[in-house]
């Protein structure tokens, strides 16, 4: 069954799920987009040879599965009509402006059963897979500390050139939700369930709730302990890039670009998990040395449509974006505290 697709939003980041369903040659047509930007709905259906429809109910009609891909605040609303109408559903990350709205998406998805994926696209990076590899290692020790450094230039201009973002009803906050979600979806990833937070926030360019500066320290269950810089500056020659260093009892492990690396590391104590005792991994090295190690890549987008073709549950899943907002949350409780000591609850 070829999956019918339909994209509510046909900005930055539809366009490029759209172009890697097609780039992974998922079995899936794009028959119909909706937005409001009827210029931005017919330039997008003329690149991926779809239609523009004039109403998000004309798409639900037509389409088994709905890309969510407006900006944040109207995630939840789109999102639980996909699920009234059983359709399956991508949706963004952020799942709404804050902790209550990503709720009521995650309990959307859950009453109703639809296949649902959320779009923490960084899951399937081999760069942070490479990482993982070498922190699991048991030659490696226990993780004791992680520098997590993220930054990119305020995304009202450049590539992203939105005004929605500095716009917190539609946007909620700033870098933290808007951006470090990711980020701290990966530390969890990379060390373990967070345990508790402190945070500052900051913002520079005068945007009030949306800030551009973060400042955290994460305490892991593990016993790591994390430091997250997250910046939003305005120097458009440096596109969003994250530098993340991880030192174990016995390993030292840095990863300097964020999909195909590099990932360097060097240890203590030779494994066969990863020969050597020091070394570098990048574009075609690092996916050959993954896969020698049985790692086996995917297209997140190819994966949601085979999820939905099969009828089984997709990943990351909307649950997995919802544990990302209740640690976010925490460090924005602790950033208006002051920096207060903000427990997070268990996953
Ligand atoms: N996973 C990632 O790494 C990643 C990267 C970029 C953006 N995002 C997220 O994707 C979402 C969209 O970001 P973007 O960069 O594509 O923004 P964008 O401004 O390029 O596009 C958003 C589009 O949504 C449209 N829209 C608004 N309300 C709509 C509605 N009810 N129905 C249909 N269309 C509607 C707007 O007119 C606009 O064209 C945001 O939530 C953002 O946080 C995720």
């Amino acid at each position: 069954m070829t999956v019918r697709v339909g994209f509510l939003g046909c900005g930055f980041i539809a366009a490029f799920h759209a172009a890697m369903l097609r780039s992974g040659g998922a079995d899936a047509t794009v028959v119909a987009v909706y937005d409001p930007d009827a210029e931005a709905a017919a330039a997008f259906a003329a690149r991926w040879g779809s239609t523009a429809v004039e109403s998000e109910e004309a798409l639900f009609e037509q389409v088994d599965a709905v890309y969510v891909c407006t900006w944040t605040s109207e995630h939840p609303r789109l999102v639980q009509a996909a699920c009234e109408r059983g359709l399956a559903v991508f949706c963004e990350k952020p799942l709404g402006v804050d902790l209550a709205a990503a709720r009521s998406v995650a309990e959307a998805v859950a009453e109703s059963s639809v296949v649902a994926q959320s779009g923490l696209v960084l899951r399937d990076s081999p760069a942070f897979a490479m990482a993982r590899r070498l922190i699991e290692d048991p030659a490696s020790g226990r993780p004791m500390a992680v520098v997590f450094r993220d930054d990119q230039y305020l995304p009202v201009q450049g590539i992203y050139g939105s005004t929605w973002r500095s716009d917190p009803a539609r946007a909620g906050r700033g870098a933290l939700l808007e951006h470090s979600i990711h980020d701290v979806d990966l530390l969890e990833q990379l060390v373990g369930p967070v345990r508790s937070v402190r945070a500052l926030v900051a913002d520079h360019h005068g945007l009030g709730p949306i800030e551009d500066t973060v400042s955290a320290v994460l305490e892991h269950r593990s016993g790591a302990t994390s430091t997250l810089t997250s910046v939003w500056h305005d120097v458009l020659s440096r596109p969003s890039q994250r530098r993340v260093e991880v030192f174990c009892t016995g390993a030292w492990v840095a990863v300097e670009g964020d999909v195909f690396g590099p990932v360097r590391w060097s240890r203590q104590e030779e494994s066969p998990v990863v020969p050597g005792l020091e070394g570098s991994f990048e574009n075609h090295e690092l996916l050959d040395a993954l896969a020698e190690g049985g790692w086996q890549g995917r297209n997140p987008d190819v994966a949601f449509v085979e999820a939905v073709t099969e009828g089984r549950p997709a990943r990351p899943s909307i649950a997995d974006a919802l544990r990302a907002h209740v640690v976010v949350d925490a460090l924005y409780r602790s950033a208006e505290a002051e920096g207060a000591r903000v427990v997070v609850p268990e996953p």
